[in-house]
């Protein structure tokens, strides 16, 4: 692969500390463009917390870079506008907005000029509107963009939430349990949209993509690695396959070996 090491998104040692509790503790991850890295961990082993950090929504210690670049100590909003970019566990989209309106209001490149200009105006001629359709695009939704949110298929609507992540672009997106609430098919499905994306849906590499998500089918079936949580620790970094059977990630989280259905 033409990976060169230091692109994307790397953590070194970063640690989040609330008050006592040590939620996350020392963990580096890296997540290079194209690849889809699975966070996994029990409820409370420090998944949200990593994002959180990440994003800059919670103070850490150790480096978080971009490219390369530290980023650690921007702001939320320049973090976002450097390409890093994520949805929330609670991602709620407003109901009563159509999907269009859902992605304009978080629209990277889009300035207030343009969305307001795009929704008491030129609804679908402007700038704000294109990085709508191509966000809508990248999730296979385009024909929905006028639907009401709460007119969506649960499904839909956890695409359009990937979507609004990637409105305007970016080079990573942290998926904070993207697929909480789907049946297996629909998981199914999600996955293999969330893997195209990591691929750039045929046309050359997409962003990379760290996903959280309970479903051990869902995670190990999709991800090029695995990175395994407890209790804010990072006890485990491999492959699915490697992950299927390692004792310490069959004792702490899978808890029973997990057959061996990898190729
Ligand atoms: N803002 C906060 N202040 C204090 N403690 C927090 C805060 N956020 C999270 N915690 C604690 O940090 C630990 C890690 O929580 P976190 O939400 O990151 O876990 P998680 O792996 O995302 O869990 P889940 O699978 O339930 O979403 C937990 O013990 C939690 O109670
Ligand atoms: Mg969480």
């Amino acid at each position: 692969m033409s990976d060169p090491a230091g692109r994307g998104l790397e953590t070194r040692s970063l640690t989040v500390r609330y008050g006592g509790l040590v939620a996350n503790s020392e963990v580096s991850i890296s997540v290079r463009p194209g690849q889809v890295v699975g966070l996994i961990g029990p409820n409370g082993a420090g998944k949200t917390t990593f994002v959180d950090a990440v994003t800059g929504f919670t103070r850490c210690e150790g480096e978080i870079l971009l490219d390369g670049v530290r980023i650690d100590a921007l702001a939320p909003h320049l973090r976002r506008g450097s390409g890093l970019s994520r949805t929330w566990q609670s991602g709620e989209l407003f109901g009563n907005l159509s999907v269009a309106e859902n992605l304009l209001a978080a629209a990277r490149k889009s300035g207030w000029a343009t969305v307001v200009r795009d929704l008491f105006g030129r609804r679908r001629a402007g700038a704000g509107r294109d990085v709508v359709d191509s966000a809508l695009a990248v999730v296979g939704l385009e024909d929905v963009a006028d639907t009401l949110a709460r007119d969506l298929t649960l499904g839909q609507q956890k695409l359009v939430g990937v979507a609004r992540a990637l409105a305007g672009g970016c080079e990573v997106l942290l998926l904070d349990e993207p697929a909480a609430g789907l049946d297996s098919m629909e998981s199914q499905a999600f996955a293999a949209r969330v893997r195209s994306i990591a691929e750039g849906n045929g046309s050359g590499q997409g962003p990379g993509i760290l996903l959280i998500d309970h479903d051990m089918s869902l995670v190990l079936g999709v991800c090029d690695v695995v990175n395994v949580l407890e209790f804010g620790k990072l006890i485990f970094s491999g492959t699915p396959a490697e992950a299927r059977t390692d004792p310490t990630v069959v004792a702490a989280y899978l808890g029973a070996p997990v057959e061996a259905s990898h190729a």
